[in-house]
């Protein structure tokens, strides 16, 4: 009973050598290399490679790597169907949901705790995520899905499939550190999510369609989405002082600040504000759908929000820059939680082989405060 933690903070759910976050120094480490050195030197496939297996990849492990994510990226035109079938105006993670889950019916990979199994189901997964957004962003509108290209790397393509266009190069670079800083976690509720339902033996269609059905929820993969309805709240740069004094003097929580972990600002905004100067830099500040100048808005934001709240330990997350960047490229708001699922995907199916490894099904405890002994009462007499 004393041990009772709300929402099992602190609790220690498993032993992982995935992830690792030191948050009062701001420190994110993947397989023990810091996040911001992975940021600059690598790519997200290295980075995915990584996080999977627990070491860099060889050349020839790379290569291979690359090459069966790129052949993997097809769906079943069945899967397109099912996807077709769903409300356009339903939200897309529902989409990804039930498109993921599904795939398990295509590829039912039932010896889990085999090592090509998890491979092959790892590189299914990494490589078929992007292509089932990207067909939902243009199913929705009446367009018809755009084939992937193999000859193109995982952020290109997967920009490429939502456009029909080779994209910018700099608009993919970026995307491809969003996808490195997305990836990873250590246990966040979609990781223990697809955990839990991973330790029943489930196939990793069902792990991961766990994951994502989690990931889905406002308090956990929304708040980027909600960063932007704030910024066009705001309007602009001299609304942010009285917007930001109304929200603290009312109690209320400023979007896309504050993190469990962290009492620093989050390495990963250090790094995603860095990214959105650049691509703001790039394309320039506003386009023919968005005039505010929602960067600079989002500075004196971070900048208004510190001089209150620095104290309590609480600075920007990683959800603050990457719905303005998002935007910037073009992504529509309510496709920002499926782009970290396709970037996350990498995250889940790590704890998963982990997980495997060492397998314990969940079976938590509760504490029971309910009555006892209650005698059946004839639905007459009630
Ligand atoms: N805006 C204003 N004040 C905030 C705040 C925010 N975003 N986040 C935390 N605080 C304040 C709290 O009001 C509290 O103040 P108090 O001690 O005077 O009561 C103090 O900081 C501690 O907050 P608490 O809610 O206990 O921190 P937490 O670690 O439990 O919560 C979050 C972390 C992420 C749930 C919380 O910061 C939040 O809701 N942030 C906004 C949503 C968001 O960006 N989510 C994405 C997370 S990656």
């Amino acid at each position: 009973m004393d041990n009772f933690s709300p929402g099992l903070a602190g609790v220690p759910a498993t032993r992982s050598k995935v992830s690792w976050i030191d948050g009062k120094k701001g420190i994110l480490e993947y397989r023990g290399v810091p996040i911001n050195m992975l940021a600059e030197k690598s790519h997200f496939i290295e980075v995915a490679y990584l996080l999977l297996f627990g070491s860099f990849p060889t050349d020839s492990q790379l290569t291979r790597f690359d090459l069966d994510l790129r052949i993997h990226r097809r769906i079943k035109y069945k899967i397109v169907d099912l996807i077709k079938c769903l409300p356009e105006n339903g939200h897309p993670m529902d989409a990804l949901q039930a498109a993921v889950a599904a795939l398990g019916m295509f590829y039912p990979d039932k010896n889990v705790q085999d090592k090509e199994t998890q491979y092959l189901s790892a590189v299914r997964l990494i490589a078929k995520l992007p292509t089932i957004i990207a067909a939902c962003a243009r199913l929705r509108h009446g367009d018809d899905i755009v084939l992937p290209r193999d000859d193109l790397n995982h952020a290109d393509n997967f920009l490429y499939m939502l456009t029909e266009k080779i994209p910018d190069t700099v608009c993919a670079a970026i995307l491809d550190v969003c996808l490195i800083l997305h990836a990873e976690h250590t246990m966040n509720a979609s990781t223990f999510s697809g955990l839990v339902t991973a330790s029943t033996l489930a196939d990793p269609y069902t792990v991961v369609s766990s994951a994502v059905g989690t990931l889905k929820g406002p308090l956990h993969g929304g708040a980027n989405e909600k960063v932007l309805s704030m910024l066009h709240e705001i309007g602009s740069i001299q609304n942010v002082r009285p917007y930001i004094e109304a929200k603290i003097s009312a109690g209320e929580k400023i979007m896309g600040l504050g993190h469990r972990e962290y009492k620093v600002k989050d390495p990963r905004a250090i790094i995603l504000q860095r990214l959105s100067k650049r691509l703001f830099d790039h394309v320039g500040k506003s386009s023919l759908n968005e005039t505010l100048p929602l960067y600079e808005i989002a500075l004196e934001v971070e900048q208004m929000s510190e001089m209150f709240l620095a104290p309590k330990g609480v600075y920007t997350n990683i959800d603050f820059y990457s719905g303005i960047l998002y935007q910037r490229m073009g992504i529509e708001p309510d496709f920002f939680t499926p782009l970290f699922a396709m970037a996350r995907v990498v995250g889940w199916l790590a704890h998963w082989i982990e997980q495997m490894q060492d397998n314990h099904i969940f079976r938590p405890t509760e504490i029971y405060d309910g009555e006892h002994d209650k005698v059946y009462i004839p639905i007459s007499q009630r």
